[in-house]
C-alpha cells in the first residue's frame, strides 16, 4: 500500500463544499421518470453510486419546464412537489459521505423525443398510443433539429427573460432538494447550447449572429443561478466543447465562453462535447479513443484558470489519475463505467494502491470483504470485479 494519496482520492475543496475524492458520477438520464417525478429506481440507482465511493453523484438531468423535458420519462425539477420528491435520495447519498448534485436542463429543440431504447427520434404513433405526450419544443429558431424531427417555436425576447427565470427557480428547488452542487446544462444540443451553437442559432435579435450575442442568453442563465443559490455553493456548467461540425462551436468559443462563466462565478466547466447533429451532417470528424475529450478540459483550464472536469471514455483508475496529474482536469466524470461497475471508485482506489483493507467501503461491506479476500487469496483465487 502507498503512503501518498493519488490525486483521484485526495479531497477537493470549491467554495463551502469538499469532495472526498475526485470522481463524480456523470449525469446520466434514466428515462424512467413519472410526470418528472423519480421513481424508486432512481432511489436504488443513485444509492448505489454513493455506497460505491463517488466523491459527487450527479443526478440526471431535470427539465426546469414541463416541455423542456427531453422525454415522457425525464426529470423535472418545474414545482416545488418536484423537489420534495428527490430529498431521499439526497439525504441518502450525503449519509455515504458522497455529494448530490444535480443537472438543471431544458431539452429545446430535441424535446418532445422517444426515450433512448425506443428509437431517440421523434415520437411515433405507438409511443402516442402506448400514453406518450407530444409538444412543440422550443428553441432559438424555428429550424428542427433533424430531418422528420418537429420544428420548434423560436423563443420571443419575453419568453427568453421567462426561460431565465425558470433556471433561477430550478436551482433555488435544488438546494431546497438538499443539493450540494448544481450544474447548468449547456452541451449536446438542448436549449442553452443550441442558442450558443451558430448551427442552431439564426436569430438576428441581440440572442444571435456574434459570439456575443449567441452567448448572451447561456450567460444570463449562469449569472441569474448565481445569484440564486448560495454564495457557499459550487455551481457548474456543462458545455460541449466542440459542435464536431465544420462551421459549428469551436474550442476557441469555448474557451472565450469560460472566460466569461468564470467571471460570474461559475466554479466548474464540465467538458463534453457534440450533441448538435443538423440534418445533412455527419460526425464523421468524432473520434472516439479514451479519454477523448479531456484536450478541451486542458485548454480550457490552461487559458483560464477554471476549474474543469473531464469526461468521455475514461475507464481506468490509471487514466483518471493521470489526466489530473497533468493538469487536464480537476474533476473526473465516469458514466458507462460507472453503470457497468457502480464501485469502481473502489476499485480504482484498489488499481491505485490504496483501501487493500476495504478502509473506505462502507462498514457494512468492509469485515466482510476483507476477510473474504484473504481467504481468497489463500486458496490461489485472484480477486476481479466481475
Ligand atoms: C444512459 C446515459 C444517459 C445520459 N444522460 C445524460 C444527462 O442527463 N446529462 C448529460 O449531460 N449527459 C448525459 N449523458 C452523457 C454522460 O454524462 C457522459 O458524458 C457520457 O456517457 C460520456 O462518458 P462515459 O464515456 O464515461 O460514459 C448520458 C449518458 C448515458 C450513457
Amino acid at each position: 500500500m502507498t503512503t501518498t494519496i493519488p490525486l483521484l482520492f485526495s479531497p477537493l475543496s470549491i467554495r463551502g463544499t469538499t469532495v472526498r475524492n475526485r470522481i463524480a458520477i456523470s449525469p446520466m438520464a434514466m428515462y424512467c421518470a413519472e410526470n418528472g417525478f423519480p421513481t424508486s429506481f432512481h432511489g436504488h440507482h443513485y444509492a448505489k453510486f454513493a455506497i460505491g465511493g463517488a466523491g459527487i453523484v450527479f443526478v440526471e438531468q431535470a427539465s426546469v419546464t414541463r416541455v423542456g423535458r427531453i422525454t415522457n420519462g425525464c426529470l423535472g425539477i418545474w414545482s416545488d412537489e418536484h423537489a420534495d420528491a428527490l430529498k431521499p435520495l439526497t439525504s441518502f447519498i450525503k449519509s455515504q459521505g458522497a455529494v448530490p448534485a444535480l443537472q438543471i436542463a431544458h431539452g429545446g429543440r430535441k424535446s418532445s423525443t422517444q426515450r433512448a431504447w425506443e428509437g431517440n427520434g421523434p415520437l411515433k404513433p405507438e409511443n402516442i398510443q402506448n400514453g406518450d405526450e407530444s409538444w412543440t419544443p422550443v428553441g432559438p429558431s424555428d429550424l428542427a433539429f433533424a430531418q422528420g424531427w418537429r420544428k420548434p417555436h423560436a423563443l420571443t425576447i419575453p419568453e427568453i427573460h421567462a426561460h431565465t427565470a425558470y433556471f433561477a427557480k430550478a436551482a433555488v428547488r435544488a438546494v431546497e432538494a438538499g443539493f450540494e452542487i448544481v450544474e447548468i446544462h449547456m452541451a449536446h444540443g438542448y436549449l442553452l447550447q443550441s442558442f450558443l451553437s451558430p448551427l442552431a442559432n439564426k436569430r438576428s435579435d441581440e440572442y444571435g449572429g456574434s459570439l456575443e450575442n449567441r452567448m448572451r442568453f447561456p450567460l444570463a442563465v449562469a449569472t441569474a443561478v448565481r445569484a440564486a443559490i448560495p454564495e457557499d455553493m459550487p455551481l457548474f456548467v456543462r458545455i460541449s466543447a466542440v459542435d464536431w461540425i465544420e462551421g459549428g462551436w469551436e474550442i476557441e468559443d469555448s474557451v472565450e465562453f469560460s472566460h466569461e462563466l468564470k467571471r460570474i462565478g461559475v466554479d466548474v466547466v464540465d467538458c463534453s462535447s457534440g450533441g448538435n447533429l443538423v440534418a445533412g451532417a455527419t460526425n464523421a470528424n468524432l473520434k472516439r479513443s479514451p479519454g477523448y475529450q479531456a484536450e478541451f478540459a486542458r485548454r480550457i483550464k490552461a487559458e483560464t484558470g477554471i476549474r474543469t472536469q473531464a469526461v468521455g471514455l475514461i475507464r481506468t483508475a490509471g487514466l483518471a489519475n493521470e489526466l489530473l496529474e497533468s493538469e487536464h482536469a480537476d474533476l473526473i466524470a465516469i458514466g458507462r463505467q460507472a453503470l457497468f461497475n457502480p464501485s469502481w471508485p473502489h476499485h480504482a482506489a484498489e488499481e491505485l494502491g490504496m483501501n487493500s483493507a476495504f478502509q473506505q467501503w462502507p462498514k457494512q461491506y468492509a469485515w466482510w470483504l476483507k476477510k473474504w479476500k484473504s481467504g481468497l487469496a489463500a486458496s490461489g483465487e485472484a480477486l476481479n470485479t466481475w
